[in-house]
């Protein structure tokens, strides 16, 4: 078969290693891709966003199958477009992809389903949005209403923080026309969950802990996520059941009956407190840094696993994992989230050598003929799996003593929480 895969990510990468390992593959390109991509797969310059441009080069290639990574075309609707055309692509709809697309969607069809997660309100316009919190308690969650780049949501300790993060909102910080969502805070401890659903049928997949914040102990700004290990141990079988009977199958079940049954990669961002979990946000795929390390652990072949999904045929699937524990710390360019240097040179990255349980997967690099630069934020994830979660870090902590990198940074804590 051949296959394109869209996104140009660590995600992206770990994805292509994944499908590279598939007897059922020729050839894979990846539209855009990246350095590291560039390894496993043919690297395609075209807009992720340019379904027509796209369609162009599979039909030329006669692509069989395409494989989407990031949110963006899926909330703008390439599913439905490629659908029509008549390739095959993996991914929920339009109207599915709501559930990340609009937090105000995915927060009614919740009410509506009974599904646990925080008391909201929802707004559009700024004079009411303040109004309402005139009678709320601190801290308060405020959330742009749509696409964000992970950057719409503030949790805010004092009243003054809350109102410059809805003016800030309604100003178009994050886009035209946005409208706010208020939530209740929920406090507890984070996990990541995702299955994958073929409008009826669902498998699990597994539980993964993302390490957001930028500094050590979860302190600074929120980042695209630093680090992940899976499984998570505070997401045991108890709680697997709750958010599979209370979250998953509701809400899996409402799309069904909304006409647009649930294809894809579904995942609910968790927040778990005395054994109980409520939903914080869905989003529509992998998450980054966390299909890293599902990748690194999962033993069926991704690619018929995605054909079963596209095809209705998930009742019949088992989905096996290494029983390893593994983890991944992001190394990214120092400054980020915020302002950082471009183009800066990693030496010894040859260093390092691949096998089943280490592999590096790229996200913000290029090469000059003679090094590899670091061109992006997040630029490389170190990931490895082994017997115990403390091995698998000293594997990547040790690989990254090799590297030579005075522009980079990565969290040493990454993990700490499930060991101690
Ligand atoms: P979201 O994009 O909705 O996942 O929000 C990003 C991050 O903000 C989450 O991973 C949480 O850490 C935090 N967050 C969002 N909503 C809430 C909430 N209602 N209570 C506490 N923290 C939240
Ligand atoms: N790791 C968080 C995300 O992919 O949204």
């Amino acid at each position: 078969m051949k296959i394109v895969v869209i996104g140009s990510g660590a995600r992206e990468h770990s994805l292509c290693y994944s499908i590279s390992r598939s007897p059922l593959v020729s050839s894979i390109y990846a539209i855009p891709g990246n350095y590291g991509i560039s390894q496993l797969a043919e690297c395609i310059k075209i807009d992720q966003s340019n379904f027509e441009e796209i369609y162009s080069f599979c039909q030329k290639n006669t692509v069989d199958l395409i494989i989407v990574g990031p949110e963006v075309p899926l909330v703008e609707g390439i599913v439905d477009f490629f659908e029509i055309k008549g390739i095959k692509i993996f991914g929920p709809n339009k109207y599915a992809s709501q559930l990340e697309g609009s937090k105000g969607f995915m927060k009614d069809l919740c009410q509506q389903n009974n599904i646990p997660t925080a008391n909201y309100a929802r707004f559009n316009n700024k004079a009411d949005s303040i109004n309402y919190l005139k009678d709320q308690s601190l801290p308060i969650v405020i959330k742009a209403d749509g696409l964000a780049a992970g950057k719409g949501v503030t949790v805010a300790e004092s009243m003054e923080i809350a109102e410059q993060a809805i003016i800030d909102i309604f100003n178009e910080k994050f886009g035209a026309n946005m409208e706010v969502v208020i939530e209740e805070f929920m406090d507890g401890e984070e996990a990541s969950y995702f299955v994958c659903a073929d409008g009826e049928n669902f498998v699990s997949l597994e539980s993964a802990q993302d390490h957001k914040r930028i500094g050590e102990n979860d302190t600074g700004p929120n980042t695209g996520g630093m680090g992940a290990y899976s499984p998570a141990p505070i997401f045991n079988s108890k709680i697997k059941q709750q958010v599979d009977n209370e979250i998953i199958i509701p809400t899996l079940k409402a799309l069904q009956k909304s006409g647009n049954p649930y294809k894809g990669i579904l995942y609910a961002g968790l927040m778990i407190k005395d054994g109980y979990a409520k939903l914080v946000e869905y989003n529509i795929r992998f998450g980054d840094p966390e299909c890293q390390v599902l990748m690194l652990r999962m033993k069926n072949d991704i690619v018929q696993l995605i054909l079963d999904c596209i095809d209705g045929k998930l009742n019949k699937t088992q989905i096996e994992w290494a029983d390893d524990n593994c983890a991944t710390v992001v190394m990214a360019s120092k400054g980020y989230p915020g302002e950082y240097k471009k183009n800066t040179i990693i030496h010894g990255i040859e260093k390092l050598e691949s096998s089943d349980i280490f592999q590096v997967f790229h996200a913000g690099t290029s090469h000059n003929g003679s090094n590899l630069l670091a061109t992006g934020g997040r630029v490389l994830s170190l990931t490895a799996k082994n017997e115990t979660l403390s091995e698998a870090l000293n594997i990547i902590y040790e690989s990254i003593s090799q590297l030579e990198w005075p522009e980079g940074y990565y969290r040493k804590d990454i993990g700490k929480k499930a060991l101690s």
